[in-house]
């Protein structure tokens, strides 16, 4: 049998068979950038005009109540939640990932008084550093910088808080959340994971582990567009506590009386702050339909059999050209691969070039993402097929590539 067809082969055992119809791609691509930007669901386009037009063009103001808007953050955090494992009430869906960050950043750290320490990795997203320095500034606090192999050795009785990012975005590696929260709460800290690269596409028990928030985005696995909102987690046993920075009308018990105390709401609510994103809610609460009767179990099987692939593959038909950074063991895999090459940024430009569209994170990673949704193993024969031929036709060195990497 064929390599290929071995690949098809693949494809025809895998418990997601058929689940790319649920997503609109173009022909003759090979979308390797969903840990970025997600492909577009079926059914998302047509739930946006329906709410322009008839919710918001011919019900105006009164949607809020009859296509029951004000509540939609609540339902789509309900919806995320059963995706993730999580109890229903505990998941809030409404502001950008970064700014989903800094509110549980400081209500976690509210909940510490007289610990002035926030532990992050290294390798952390920039965004993530960035908010947790003006965390830091804001409340008097002092940020420690933890090598992620070794985030352990770092904790101790100052910390308040711990903030990862579950799959690393440059490697895919990931973290043992059980592990790591475990020992942040062994020292009184609590523990914000941070989970865009694992939404959609790794499961996570956050509840079996303790863990106290999570925040993560929806435009890259849960495929809810650009710019879609971010979604945050908060573990029951604190709703009643949180303090969060941009506690606005929408987290006041009583948004419409207008008072002029301010009073939170009770429940995970608490964590809203303006009005909500009625569009974007409704793409995310759209696009989440492409994952109804998706046992999360074959989610993983399919991202762990597709990445299991492409870099046996790529050892195979390539070897010693690229360093594989992506762990190989299951366990501290995510969804993606990155592979290490000077050339990267022209490697990954040629694949572009060809249909096969992966990105590229400075200085030398070519990173691929594996949506378990929308692949297949015959894509990732493919996508390998046409890096070989990048690597011995040397597209790579042409001066398009080469000038697009000099601007960069
Ligand atoms: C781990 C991680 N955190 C945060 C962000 C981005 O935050 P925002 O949605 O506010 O742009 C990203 C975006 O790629 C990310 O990978």
């Amino acid at each position: 049998m064929s390599p290929r067809d071995a690949a098809l082969e693949l494809d025809a055992a895998s418990a997601l068979r058929g689940r790319r119809d649920h997503f609109r791609l173009p022909p003759g691509t090979i979308y390797l950038d969903g840990n970025s930007l997600g492909a577009l669901p079926h059914g998302v386009a047509e739930r946006l005009a329906h709410v322009v037009t008839e919710e918001w063009g011919r019900g105006l103001i009164a949607s809020w109540n009859t296509a029951g808007w004000i509540d939609l953050p609540r339902r789509v955090g309900d919806r995320v939640a059963a995706l993730l494992d999580l109890p229903e009430g505990t998941v809030w869906v409404s502001d950008s990932t970064s700014v989903s960050l800094f509110k549980t950043m400081v209500a976690a750290c509210r909940l510490r008084p007289g610990r002035d320490v926030i532990v992050l990795e290294r390798a952390t997203f920039p965004t993530d550093g960035y908010i947790a320095a003006s965390v830091a500034r804001m409340l008097d606090l002092e940020l420690r910088w933890a090598e992620s192999d070794r985030v352990e050795e770092y904790l101790d009785d100052r910390v308040a808080l711990v903030c990862l990012t579950h799959v690393d975005f440059r490697t895919g590696a990931m973290f043992d959340v059980d592990r790591v929260t475990a020992r942040a709460h062994e020292v009184g800290a609590l523990m914000l994971w941070d989970l865009c690269h694992t939404a959609g596409a790794v499961p996570v028990d956050l509840v079996t582990a303790g863990a106290d928030f999570a925040v993560g985005c929806s435009y890259k696995y849960l495929n809810a567009g650009p710019g879609s909102p971010a979604f945050m987690y908060a573990a029951r046993e604190h709703h009643a506590h949180l303090d969060q920075p941009l506690s606005g009308w929408m987290s006041h018990a009583r948004p419409f009386d207008m008072e002029l105390g301010y009073e939170p709401v009770e429940g995970v609510g608490r964590l809203a702050s303006g009005t909500p994103p009625i569009l974007a809610l409704s793409a995310l609460d759209a696009a989440l339909d492409a994952f109804e009767g998706v046992d999360p179990g074959d989610l993983r099987a399919a991202s762990l059999s597709l990445t299991d692939l492409f870099i046996r593959l790529v050892e195979e038909r390539l070897p010693g050209v690229f360093e594989v950074l992506t762990p190989r063991e299951h366990a501290r895999r995510g969804s993606q691969v990155s592979l290490r090459h000077p050339e990267a940024y022209a490697i990954v430009s040629a694949l572009i070039a060809r249909g096969v569209v992966g990105d590229f994170r400075t200085p030398d990673v070519a990173r691929f993402g594996f949506a378990p949704l929308y692949l297949t193993h015959a894509d990732v024969y493919d996508a390998v097929d046409h890096l070989v031929g990048v690597m011995e036709g040397r597209e790579h060195d042409r001066p398009e590539h080469a000038v697009r990497r000099a601007v960069t």
